[in-house]
Formats: structure tokens, sequence, C-alpha cells
């Protein structure tokens, strides 16, 4: 037992109007049935509000949040926005947004570092891209260590911040990392929490993402260090939302 709840988050991207509540509410009733477990979802901004009351027990955020409080960042979202729209939750320094939105690690610390400031919960991405994959595991390793100590906020602390790994090569396209590549990712990205952090590095979830599915699920969920899934695709809809948090 490692004394860490599972995290079974979704991640529907720039997905999802209206119409798609009612998989929220589903979403939700699944979440009910497993008390032993956390669920969350990271939904547009434009569908927090509406979907906060629907959710039950699942955790409703956001996909970003800006490191200022407030000022002229059109098209941005500040964490008292997320607030008031019902959001418990943020995601920062998912590889869309350091790649289309050019966000640095230190933009990512200072996002979770302000989200967290206002008592949102935050998972913090971090991930290879296949270039560096490819040059060997332990390149790799390396990447995503010093990847995640640069993005990690001061006061990181495990009652509030998540990590989730994922590969950017895995991400959205059916080449999910093999059980033994995400097994020693996650235990270098421990051993890098450990030493960053202590005892609290020990505490501190580490979630798996990239073409997670009810396939798969069962044979990422129970490796060493693995505490959850960051799902994209499969979240959009509680039947396929559902095995996976089955597998939990
Ligand atoms: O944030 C989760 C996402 O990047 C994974 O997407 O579609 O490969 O599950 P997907």
């Amino acid at each position: 037992m490692t004394g860490r709840r599972k995290l079974i988050a979704g991640n529907w991207k720039m997905n999802g109007l209206k119409a798609q509540l009612g998989e929220v509410s589903a979403i939700g009733e699944l979440a009910a049935g497993r008390p032993d477990i956390d669920v969350a979802l990271f939904l547009p901004a434009t569908l927090i509000s509406a979907a906060a009351p629907l959710a039950g027990t699942v955790l409703v955020g956001g996909q970003d949040c800006h490191q200022e409080e407030a000022g002229a960042f059109t098209g941005c979202i500040s964490a008292p926005m997320l607030l008031g729209a019902g959001a418990g939750g943020t995601l920062v320094g998912h590889s869309e947004r350091r790649t289309y939105q050019h966000e640095t690690n230190a933009d990512v610390a200072a996002k979770a570092a302000r989200a967290s400031q206002h008592g949102l919960e935050v998972v913090l991405c971090v991930g290879e891209t296949l270039d560096t994959r490819e040059q060997g595991d332990e390149a790799a390793h390396g990447w995503v260590v010093d990847q995640l100590l640069a993005s990690l906020p001061e006061g990181a602390g495990s009652g509030w911040l998540t990590i989730a790994y994922e590969p950017v090569w895995a991400i959205g396209t059916g080449k999910v990392a093999t059980p033994a590549q995400i097994a020693a990712m996650h235990g270098a990205l421990r051993d890098a929490l450990v030493e960053a952090l202590g005892a609290d590095g020990q505490a501190m979830r580490i979630l798996y993402g990239g073409s997670v599915s009810g396939d798969n699920a069962a044979d990422i969920l129970h490796l060493d260090n693995v505490d959850g899934a960051l799902v994209g695709g499969a979240s959009l809809s509680a039947a396929k939302f559902a095995p996976i948090i089955a597998a939990a």
C-alpha cells in the first residue's frame, strides 16, 4: 500500500459543448461508485460553471491558470476566474501549451504557485518528445527529471500538487508507452521528488498520460509509482472512461 489515493483524471482539451454535459453527470455517477479513488475532469473554461453542479464528487478543473492575478492578457484565464466558475483545480504545463503557447518551465512553476495561492489543486504535466526518447531511456529520464525540477513551484506539496508524466509521442497517437518504460520513468521521477521534497516527495501522486484506454489501463495503473492516469480522448465519454475508472 502506497498511502496515495489513485486519481483518474480526464482532460477534454478543446472539446465539449453544453450538449456533452450529460457525460459529466454520467462520469459523476461512475465516481460515486468508487469512493476509494479520486476522479477529476479538466474542462474548457466555458463548461466549468455548468458542469460543476453536475459532477458530484468529481473535481472539475480548468486547463490552465495565468500566473498573474488579473490584467492585460487577452484570452487568458486567472485563478480567481477559475474559482468563480466553480473549478476546484487546474492543469498546468501540458505539452500542448508548452508547444503552442511557448510556455517555459518558469511559466509553469509560476502558474502552479498562483493556482495554489487560491486553493486550487494542480496537475503539473511533464514529458519528453520522440527525439529525446530516441536518444535512449537514460537520456529521456534525465531530460524529464530536469523539466520536472525546473517546473516545480515554490512550496510544492502533495496536498495540492500532482505530477502527470505524458510522453509527447504517446499523446493522441494510440502508441502508449510500455509498462517497462512507464515504471522506469515514474521511478526516476519519484527519486527526484524525494530528493527535492523529502518525505512529501514520496506522498506526491504521479499520473501517467498518453493513449490510456480501457484496453491498457489495468496494465498501467498497478505499476509501481503510477498513482493514476491523465486521459484525453477516452475521457470524452462516460462509456469509454468507465473501464479506466474500474481498472484503478
Ligand atoms: O492530458 C491528457 C492527454 O494529453 C492524453 O491524451 O488522448 O492520448 O489520452 P490521450
